[in-house]
């Protein structure tokens, strides 16, 4: 009798299965990550920002189609715009901070050849001032010397003579970078003022370090301008699908949550130096603190209808069947943690996303915010959905 061989085919795995078994192999916590402070990406300082390798990461597992953009709904100082413009993708960034809009622009536009001589011109003009008068900000001489006050009044004043605007953006920039140090503050991430070793002239050796450390930076031209990033400087809700300069193919994200960081106060003498308005960032933030010590409790229903939002823009967006993939912590309010990952999958769920892939990361635990003891930021969720 003839051997009939049957030959059990293993069911066939579909693309979803295929993603997660990719994802999973990927050891999330990069504990051996070692930043470039010769990258673009160590220009200015910005709180819970990505490690690039998480958005270079996701870029290249997930390789989305060429033509299509990569998206942050919440880009920060720009890391996963860089991260997709050094993979070729043309990207768009969406953040309601002027200070994280500016510097994105920065990491991601050529910059004018000539702007560290623009920087000592301006420095020139500016010891030639003579005495201004400061500007109208809250609490100035608390946080600032006055001669220091002097030395940024004028610099403000001849950076904001300067007539190419490409130049201006990038001496803005470059001004925001010097603010913290020059401040009474005593880090980028402890909000106490100290007596620091400081005066009108550190102020200009600075603004010069600063922008001679930005030129030294490594960028490839040629992929700046085959991939070009474009920056909406709003609040996420204000934006509309016609807004966003094309399809969709991958979203890398991390979204702010309720009580863990605060990116307007972070920023706020930035923002009064360069001319913004810091409490109308406030006002629009999600998850500022002083939304949850307003005598409301409603921050787990108010986040889970906010993520619906940012999901329902999304599903408008992104191409069928691309990825979307947000990193977050949880958050300690009034003592209790609060899972993020619940409203955020449920948010995703009701505008049609489908879970492929969640995972869990560590922190490093040298990366520090304004307000560490109010927040549980340990370990933080991967979640990646397929649209
Ligand atoms: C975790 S940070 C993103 C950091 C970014 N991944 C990076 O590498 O720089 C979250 C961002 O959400 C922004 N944000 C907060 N509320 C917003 C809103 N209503 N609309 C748009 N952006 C908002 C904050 O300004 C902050 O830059």
């Amino acid at each position: 009798m003839a051997f009939t061989e049957t030959i059990i085919r293993p069911p066939k795995r579909n693309v979803a299965e295929k993603t997660a078994t990719k994802l999973g192999r990927i050891g999330w916590d990069f504990s051996d990550a070692n930043a470039s402070r010769r990258s673009i990406h160590a220009f200015h300082s910005y709180p819970a920002r990505f490690i690039p390798e998480i958005p270079r990461t996701v870029i290249r597992e997930l390789s989305p189609p060429r033509s299509t953009l990569v998206f942050d709904p919440f880009c920060g100082c720009g890391t996963t715009l860089v991260e997709a413009q050094q993979a070729g993708y043309a990207s768009v960034g969406i953040d309601l901070n002027p200070i994280g809009c500016l510097i994105s622009r920065i990491k991601t536009t050529p910059l004018p050849p000539d702007f560290v001589d623009a920087a000592n011109h301006c420095i020139a003009d500016a010891r030639e001032c003579g005495p201004l008068p400061l500007p109208d900000i809250p609490n100035l001489l608390h946080w600032f010397r006055a001669d220091v006050c002097e030395s940024l009044a004028a610099l403000r004043v001849t950076i904001r003579n300067v007539g190419d605007s490409a130049t201006r953006q990038v001496l803005e920039a470059v001004l925001s970078s010097i603010i913290v140090r020059v401040s009474n503050q005593d880090s980028d991430t402890r909000y106490a003022a100290v007596t620091k070793d400081v005066s009108g002239e550190t102020v200009f050796d600075a603004f010069a370090e600063s922008a001679q450390t930005l030129a030294a930076l490594t960028v490839t031209l040629p992929t700046l301008l085959e991939a070009p990033a474009t920056i909406i400087n709003q609040n996420v809700f204000d934006v509309q699908p016609s807004d966003i300069p094309g399809d969709v193919g991958l979203v890398v994200t991390s979204p702010p949550y309720p009580n863990a960081y605060e990116y307007w106060l972070y920023h706020k003498y930035r923002m009064w130096w360069l001319g913004y308005d810091p409490l109308a960032v406030k006002s629009r933030e999600i998850g500022a603190r002083a939304h949850f010590f307003s005598g409301r409790r409603r921050e787990k229903e108010d986040f889970h209808v906010q993520m619906a939002g940012v999901f329902k823009l999304l599903a408008e967006v992104m191409r069928e069947g691309a990825h979307c993939c947000f990193v977050m912590g949880d958050s300690k309010i009034y003592g209790q943690i609060v899972d993020n990952a619940t409203p955020l999958l449920k948010a995703a769920a009701q505008h049609g996303f489908k879970l492929v892939f969640k995972s869990d990361r560590g922190i490093n635990p040298h990366r520090k915010s304004f307000n560490l003891h109010h927040a549980r930021i340990k370990r933080e969720h991967v979640l990646v959905w397929e649209r």
